[in-house]
């Protein structure tokens, strides 16, 4: 394993966020996990570059800055700061965070497709696709929407039914219609670009057996392998947000074309702004490093096109991808009805120290594709045991007697056998942190955390400073269990970097890099007045966040994830994320649900809530129900009186901030807007079933 004596050159990035939607906590886990790596090298003594950006291309991205008056360019950039908030907030330090739509990108995209062209790699194609009369433009197959063909489900997607799960071509639905203008869609022929992957099955099968991909990763390349490999759709027609391709008038790259390109884009601004030189880390016998950070759901674009891309554009490939696994949280997809798919900002806004959650993700992230839970009760309870109870408070039963009666002077044994065994697992933990299984790390720190506080026990420092003639013995003894504090610092560094720097004020010492270990406190040293450094994290504050998240839903979720993007994974072979699929449920399950038409009786603000409308409504019942609906942002008040709408009446009663909320009211919504509230056809009556 490598250590500080052999300097490294190490680029590193994480998957490029899509600019169409908030990060939340499932994109957390990937840039904490490659912060804390990025950390960890950084303090090996390496040279360490970490890029990331915005993605930003794409017919969803068009599509909803149309929606909203403005033009995509405006919303990327205000996406862009929103981004770049959160993750400064959460210590995720890149040394860039760019966009795709750049000028750098749109250079190297453009090259990089000339180069695929020079080599033979790019061919043309005559397709026949879906084209919206209305909005003059092809649907990708996300916007496409008709009845089943199997089922005769209405408004199913153009790739798969969600109601009986069948797969199918969006030629094949029933009374197709466009889910932007909702005309019927009429087919149209266009020419098409492609990269020959079919041709690339030689080199990536060498490619996957240089040890570049995890166990889990080789074997799914395995599988893809043995389906074929299908050539890739890299054009789009216009209108599309993203790079026009040259001599191509009229066809824009893919976005899964120019987004891992983003990767070197990011990196050449780093480059231009710094000084340092592009070429070395991305000419074809590079000697630099070069690790992706990702998830498991776009394994497929990181471990064939990008290497394809990379080798017959004459550049050098990845020397590792990481793929990780989904969060789930309490053991389920996260889940808007449960208040679990929660942003960062609302994180934020409720817990307030990015931190904790940095650290439980360390706790429970290793080196495989498998997912990571979130237990919120587990989290409040491991982070108050392992980072309160046990490391700080070494610090925290020590450090006041050093102040107190010591004037802040220090003077340590010369030979602490606890000293030189935390010293000594130096090795381990830097293993553990270089091999990205932060979970063994931190147990081993915690295991030493327990060792450290076991030897502030016995000798417990607080009975000496009652005891005439032991003032030696006591600033020894708390010396020493600051300097155990400061190695403990050390190794928690990666994951703790804030907490970590204000340890070193507190010790007064310059900033921990993995070389302090054979450093020490020195007798003589002084150290700052301690000042209480962490609290607990109170459980009803995790509560209200997910209260408050719960909130932020009109009614039935949308489907997570239904992008153009992750779609075309799917249709070249990819296997979706399992957190993404559909979960099917029985006509009995269906049935439980009483849905029944409900009049409006009354609809009103509520004090201090962001997104509530409060509702009144006759079901027919004696009684009017109250249910608090999340679709402030879409609606007045005013203008809901009298409407009839659809509710579920029998959703258990459930108690809010503002007042108990008696079932829910059904809306439509995604990336492209809402919420719309359900309106029944004229005739319906209040109290009505739906079935
Ligand atoms: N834009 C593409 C990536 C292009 S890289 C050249 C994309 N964006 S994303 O916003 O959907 O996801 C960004 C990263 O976050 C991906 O690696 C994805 O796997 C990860 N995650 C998104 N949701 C996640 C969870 N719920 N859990 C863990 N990681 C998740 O894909
Ligand atoms: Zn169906």
């Amino acid at each position: 394993m490598s250590t500080a004596n052999q300097p490294r050159k190490i680029l590193v990035t994480s998957a490029l966020p899509y600019a169409n939607g908030s990060i939340h906590l499932g994109h957390l886990v990937e840039y904490i996990q490659t912060d804390i790596w990025v950390r960890f090298q950084k303090m090996q003594g390496h040279t360490v570059h970490y890029v990331c950006a915005d993605d930003t291309h794409g017919t969803p991205i068009m599509l909803r800055a149309e929606k909203e008056g403005v033009t995509p360019e405006a919303l990327i950039e205000a996406v862009h700061q929103e981004h770049s908030a959160d993750f400064k907030e959460f210590l995720v330090e890149f040394d860039n965070y760019y966009s795709t739509n750049s000028a750098e990108n749109k250079t190297l995209s453009q090259d990089i497709y000339r180069k695929l062209k020079a080599n033979g790699k790019i061919a043309t194609k005559t397709i026949e696709q879906f084209f919206d009369p209305v909005k003059n433009m092809f649907l990708p197959d996300r916007f496409i929407k008709g009845e089943c063909p199997k089922c005769h489900a209405k408004d199913q997607y153009g790739d798969s039914c969600e109601v009986c799960g069948a797969t199918y071509n969006p030629t094949e639905l029933i009374n197709a219609y466009s889910a932007v203008s909702g005309a019927a869609p009429i087919r149209k022929e266009t020419e098409h670009y492609f990269f020959k992957l079919s041709e690339c099955e030689s080199f990536l099968k060498d490619w996957t057996r240089s040890g570049t991909l995890q166990g889990e990763a080789a074997n799914k390349m395995g599988e893809w392998f043995e389906n074929g490999l299908n050539d890739w759709d890299i054009s789009r027609d216009a209108p599309y947000f993203g790079f026009e391709i040259p001599d191509a008038p009229g066809k824009y790259f893919y976005v899964w074309l120019d987004a891992p390109i983003g990767y070197m884009a990011s990196f050449k601004n780093l480059c231009d702004k710094q000084g340092l030189n592009f070429d070395e880390y991305w000419q074809k016998d590079s000697k630099t490093e070069l690790y992706h950070f990702i998830g498991k759901d776009i394994l497929y674009f990181h471990a064939l096109f990008w290497p394809a891309t990379l080798e017959f554009s004459g550049h050098r490939k990845p020397t590792q991808i990481f793929a990780h696994g989904f969060l789930t949280v309490n053991g389920e997809k996260m889940s808007k009805s449960r208040g679990t798919f929660i942003t960062a900002r609302s994180y934020l806004d409720h817990i307030n120290n990015p931190e904790y959650l940095r650290y439980y993700y360390a706790a429970k992230l290793n080196s495989t594709m498998e997912d990571i839970d979130l237990n919120l009760e587990d989290f409040v309870a491991r982070v108050n045991s392992d980072l309160v109870g046990k490391y700080i408070n070494i610090a925290s039963r020590t450090a006041g007697f050093i102040n107190k009666r010591f004037d802040g002077k220090l003077k340590p044994s010369e030979n602490n056998a606890i000293v030189a065994e935390i010293k000594a697992a130096a090795t381990a933990v830097a293993e553990a942190y270089a091999e990205r299984e932060y979970g063994k790390a931190l147990r081993e720190i915690m295991r030493l955390a327990d060792v450290a506080n076991g030897f502030v026990a016995e000798k417990a420092p607080w009975v000496m400073a009652k005891q005439a003639g032991q003032d030696a013995a006591l600033q020894e003894v708390c010396s020493d269990a600051l300097e155990l504090f400061r190695l403990l610092t050390l190794y928690l560094k990666p994951v703790l970097p804030k907490l970590a720097a204000e340890v070193e004020q507190f010790l007064n010492i310059s900033p921990l890099t993995w070389t302090s270990i054979g450093a020490s406190l020195t007798a003589n040293h002084t150290i700052s007045a301690y000042e209480h450094l962490i609290t607990r994290i109170d459980p009803k504050a995790v509560e209200a966040m997910t209260e408050a998240n719960k909130e932020n839903l009109a009614a039935t979720p949308a489907p997570q994830a239904h992008s153009e993007q992750r779609h075309a994974a799917h249709q070249q072979n990819e296997v979706k994320a399992e957190t993404l699929e559909t979960d099917y449920i029985t006509i009995d399950d269906f049935t439980k649900v009483d849905l029944r038409i409900a009049k409006i009786v009354d609809a009103e603000h509520v004090e201090g809530a962001e997104k509530l409308l409060k509702l009144t409504l006759d079901i027919g019942e004696e009684k009017p129900r109250q249910v608090f609906a999340g679709i402030k942002s879409a609606y007045d008040p005013e203008t809901l009186k009298g409407r009839l709408t659809v509710m579920v009446a029998n959703l258990a009663p459930r108690k809010m901030k503002f007042g108990m909320s008696e079932g829910m009211v059904l809306a439509a919504s995604d990336e492209r807007g809402g919420p719309y509230i359900l309106s029944p056809d004229s005739g319906a009556q209040a109290g009505m079933r739906v079935k």
